[in-house]
């Protein structure tokens, strides 16, 4: 059977460091953007924000945050890929609005969305009701399994996980069209959260350095770990 093309991308995606000067087609990087809207994600709660950084001050800025990694400097696009633990109602109350638009809701629904979810994503004032929760869960798991009542920190990385699916599927995307991306974790997180003028309930996951590579835009050999490292049955 032939591969699919799917494979082919996800093969040629490498992490590049040195970008050419070339601009990205706007409609590339709305494609691009509209496929990572499709990235799968925690109960459906899309806790994630793609800020692209058009303002020269503010790239200049964003660069130095990124510590003046080179492909921050020579990326003709720079993505700040925002988490927001704090959108949860907001969305949740859209994914019901849309669902109501498209006919009665279902018990199902209303009973996830408008009970189940407050009750895994509320911490209480101060993040009081959080470790409660959380020991909760653990006590009522020794005698059954049990979901994590979440305390704040659980949040934040939930939230985290699904904007980094987000990401891959960006960087995806991308090379499917022909483009590469450098994902960096390496910034300085506080000055991001302060240059994007962010909310106490968002932090900046990832910058995405995103353009054409340059020849020398890969900068070594892909290495894979032994695959039975990596996949085990049991
Ligand atoms: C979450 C994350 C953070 C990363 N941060 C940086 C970074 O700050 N700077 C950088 O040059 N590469 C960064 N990388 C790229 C990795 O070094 C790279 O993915 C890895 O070496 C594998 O190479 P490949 O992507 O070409 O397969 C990051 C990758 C991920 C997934």
């Amino acid at each position: 059977m032939p591969e699919p093309p799917f494979y082919a991308a996800v093969e040629a995606r490498r992490t590049v460091r040195d970008f050419l000067p070339d601009p990205v087609p706007q409609e590339v990087l709305d494609r691009c953007l509209d496929a990572a809207r499709l990235a799968p994600s925690s109960s459906n709660l899309q806790p994630w924000e793609f800020v692209i950084i058009r303002d020269p001050r503010v790239r200049q800025a964003a660069n130095a945050a990124c510590l003046d990694q080179l492909p921050a400097k020579t990326a003709p696009v720079l993505i700040a890929l925002v988490t927001h633990r704090d959108t949860w109602r907001r969305n949740r109350d859209e994914i019901l609005r849309v669902f109501a638009s498209r006919g009665p809701l279902r018990p199902s629904q209303v009973s996830y969305y408008r009970r189940i979810i407050p009750v895994i994503y509320t911490a209480g004032p101060f993040g009081v009701l959080g470790p409660l929760k959380r020991a909760f869960s653990r006590i009522t798991s020794l005698f059954k399994p049990t979901p994590n009542l979440m305390a704040r920190e659980d949040v934040r990385i939930m939230a985290h996980k699904s904007t980094a699916l987000a990401a891959a599927t960006f960087m995806l995307a991308l090379r499917a069209e022909g483009f590469d991306s450098c994902p960096m974790e390496g910034f300085d997180p506080w000055r991001a959260k302060a240059l994007l003028g962010l909310p106490r309930g968002a932090e900046v996951n990832m910058f995405l350095a995103v353009g054409k590579r340059s020849e020398k835009g890969v900068w070594w050999d892909r290495v894979l770990m032994p695959r039975d490292w990596m996949i085990r049955e049991i």
